[in-house]
């Protein structure tokens, strides 16, 4: 394994409550992991980003942390954590875990001492605590601020059970730098830190002035008072720091919602963070056009920072759905995002071409957003429905028991091993496009070179010697001269069809 490592790494996302069960309460775990190593080392995949797995009240799957140095008993214990990393290691897979450093959950023992110790306390200073509030809003909906039992109001851009930290306060540095230690000691390979554009706060605190409630970043503002502000590149810097005592090989991703590009190149220079998550790729349409700005834009502003590529992920709506056009558009992205330069970031089950699960009951809705909302936006439960792994029926072995959330009947045809042994299934499309993404070097780091094609085409070179065309219009494309196939996502002719992708080797 090379220093540089993640510059092309394909990483997937573990959301671990619905990832898979070994202990039968309906919940996934560590023990599931582990099990399924095989299955992921298999995939082809180059590392697991494994969301929050700390004690907590589970008001929000786990970003809502009450103690950063211990793993909730409903996913097993420290010792199950360090046997993942090390048999993870064994087959190859490096660990990624989620750190949650903009707050915490109100369970947490800072804020229960901040409760208790009153007005004015050094306890209080550790949170964002104020007399009056102003007018910011919860990216979940409603005020981004609740009532202490003594009056005074307390910051929380997400749920009320997620207390905003105060970065200016230097014991929440230490113990963050202290946390971030105790995971590399343990030998985890990287942090995804969760919300890091919204860790520093104008200490004024001013009014916004206008209404951005559930927004999780600037709109179109270069000094907003609680998104992206300058001072979080301080802490970043510090943080690189801490890694490089470990050797450069273990990393950082920010997810940081800015509002361009060139934002987010600044939390990837040279002595920041390795990476940062692209979601204006994410957020681009299924259209030629723009999908090529997005991505020109992207490359461009990185400078020497590689990009990275998503196309799903816990927080959004899944891409079969997304893009409006079922499995062959979803298909033909995957295609797309690989053969991009840089890095790219998988979701659980999207390699079983899972949708969105619309029609989830009410009654079993769990992101706080359903409540905040005023039972107005259902939240982002239809992207963590826990996967189909085989049989018949729910619950498809993720548990023996009854999953905390339910799965449609009709995944019946898309577990794994309904798909295992279709050689064209999306499962195995998955497999064959890391296989050769993997064993080709023109994949990865390195630059792109467009060719000419029709407006609704797009049409790459990777060097050496691949070309990436992916048709996103209404009618067949014309496929440039090209000595083989090298795969495509559909049925591969003379002609490429709308909503789909291949690779050719030139
Ligand atoms: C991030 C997480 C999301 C969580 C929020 C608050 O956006 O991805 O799931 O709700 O932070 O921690």
């Amino acid at each position: 394994m090379n220093g540089a490592w993640w510059r092309d790494a394909v990483i997937y996302q573990v959301y671990i409550r619905s990832f898979a069960d070994g202990s039968g309460d309906g919940v996934g775990d560590l023990a599931g992991i582990r099990a399924k190593l095989p299955y992921l080392a298999g995939l082809g995949v180059d590392a697991l980003w494994i969301t929050p797995w700390y004690p907590s009240p589970m008001t929000d799957g786990g970003y809502d942390v009450a103690d950063y140095r211990d793993i909730d008993p409903v996913f097993g214990t420290l010792a199950d954590a360090e046997a993942l990393l090390r048999e993870a290691h064994r087959h190859g897979l490096r660990i990624i875990v989620d750190i949650v450093p903009n707050h915490t959950s109100d369970r947490h023992p800072w804020f229960q001492a901040a409760l208790a110790a009153g007005p004015g306390s050094p306890e209080r200073e550790r949170y964002v605590f104020r007399d009056e509030p102003n007018d910011w809003r919860s990216v979940f909906g409603g005020s981004a601020w609740s009532r202490a039992g003594d009056g005074q109001w307390y910051l929380h851009l997400f749920d009320a059970t997620q207390p905003d930290l105060n970065w200016d306060d230097p014991r929440v540095r230490e113990e963050f730098l202290d946390i971030l230690r105790f995971w590399l000691d343990r030998g985890v390979d990287g942090f995804r830190i969760d919300v890091a554009h919204g860790m520093v706060k104008d200490p004024a605190l001013p009014d916004l002035g206008v209404d951005h409630e559930g927004l999780v970043e600037p709109p179109d503002r270069g000094d907003h008072p609680h998104w992206d502000r300058p001072g979080v590149h301080e802490i970043f810097r510090s943080w690189r720091e801490l890694a490089r005592h470990y050797g450069d090989d273990r990393i950082f991703v920010a997810e940081a919602w800015v509002d361009s590009p060139r934002r987010l190149a600044r939390y990837v220079r040279p002595d920041e963070l390795h990476t940062a998550f692209n979601f204006d790729f994410l957020r681009c349409p299924w259209d030629a056009g723009r999908m090529r700005s997005v991505i020109d834009s992207s490359v461009e502003a990185l400078g020497a920072a590689p990009a990275t590529w998503v196309l799903s992920n816990h927080d959004v709506k899944r891409h079969v759905t997304r893009y409006g056009g079922g499995l062959p558009r979803a298909r033909a992205a995957l295609l797309l995002m690989l053969a991009l330069p840089g890095g790219a970031y998988l979701y659980q089950g999207e390699e079983l071409g899972l949708e969105e699960v619309e029609d989830l009951p009410e009654e079993v809705l769990r992101d706080p957003k359903w409540e905040r909302s005023g039972h107005t936006q259902r939240g982002r439960d239809g992207c963590r429905v826990p996967l189909p792994w085989s049989g018949a029926a729910p619950p498809f072995g993720f548990s023996t028991g009854t999953p905390w959330l339910p799965q449609p009947a009709r995944w019946s045809a898309k577990t794994v091993s309904a798909q295992d042994a279709d050689p064209r299934s999306t499962l195995n499309l998955y497999r064959e496009a890391l296989r050769i993404r993997k064993e080709n070097p023109a994949f990865g780091d390195g630059a792109l070179s467009w060719l000419d094609s029709p407006p609704e085409v797009l049409a790459f070179r990777r060097e050496p010697g691949v070309v990436c065309v992916v048709n996103l219009g209404e009618e067949p494309a014309a496929l440039p001269p090209h000595r083989k196939v090298l795969l495509a996502s559909g049925e591969p002719g003379d002609e490429l069809p709308p909503d789909a992708a291949v690779w050719l080797a030139v």
